[in-house]
């Protein structure tokens, strides 16, 4: 069943997908994808990406990323407004299946939940990854848009609300029309 809020998704991707990025950094979000939602996403920085994303509606997409390991980098850390300490390992730990063309679901927007001020990009790799992979590489393609980002009264709704785009987006991506955009 529909959401009121889903855009219908076409049978292919349409113009101005595919977008596909180079490889950028995994830079260190809020954390809260992780602990609070139970859903990790890996935020990346716009200044890395092609023009055509930052023109997208805000909202909920979906695609294709691949990992890559990019060290040994600089001894990296990031203190997070709680005071929380986030290492980087730029991917180091990576086992060889993370490092296959996985899909994705991302959010582009404000958050509204959290009230962001600053638009972020946060991709939620659908794969069990064992270890974190703060400042390793990533590059992804966008091939559709599932709905705009919505405002929640409480966070069970954003949680349920992301597991149906999940679901969304793993469905679309197994279709040959969608499935045949997973090599880069
Ligand atoms: C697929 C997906 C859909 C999302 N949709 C929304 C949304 O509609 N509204 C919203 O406020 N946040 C949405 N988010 C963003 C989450 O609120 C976000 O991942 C959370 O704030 C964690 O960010 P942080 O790890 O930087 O703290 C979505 C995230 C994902 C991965």
């Amino acid at each position: 069943m529909p959401r009121p809020a889903d855009v219908p998704i076409p049978d292919s991707p349409q113009y101005p997908y595919p977008i596909i990025t180079d490889y950028c950094e995994i830079v260190c979000g809020f954390g809260r994808g992780s602990s609070e939602l139970g859903i990790p996403t890996a935020n990346v920085q716009f200044n890395e990406l092609p023009d055509a994303i930052e023109n997208l509606p805000l909202g909920v997409f979906f695609g294709f990323a691949q990992l890559a390991e990019s060290g040994p980098g600089d001894v990296k850390n990031c203190q997070r407004p709680d005071g929380t300490r986030v290492h980087f390992n730029f991917g180091q730990r990576l086992a060889e299946s993370d490092l296959n063309v996985l899909p994705v679901v991302l959010s582009i927007g404000l958050n509204p939940f959290y009230h962001n001020k600053a638009k972020t990009v946060e991709l939620h790799i659908m794969h069990e990854f064992k270890h974190d992979f703060y400042g390793a590489k990533v590059k992804f393609s966008i091939l559709g848009y599932i709905r705009p980002e919505l405002d929640y009264t409480t966070r069970e709704a954003l949680i349920d609300d992301i597991h149906t785009d999940i679901d969304i987006a793993k469905s679309v991506l197994s279709k040959p029309q969608y499935a045949k955009h997973s090599s880069f």
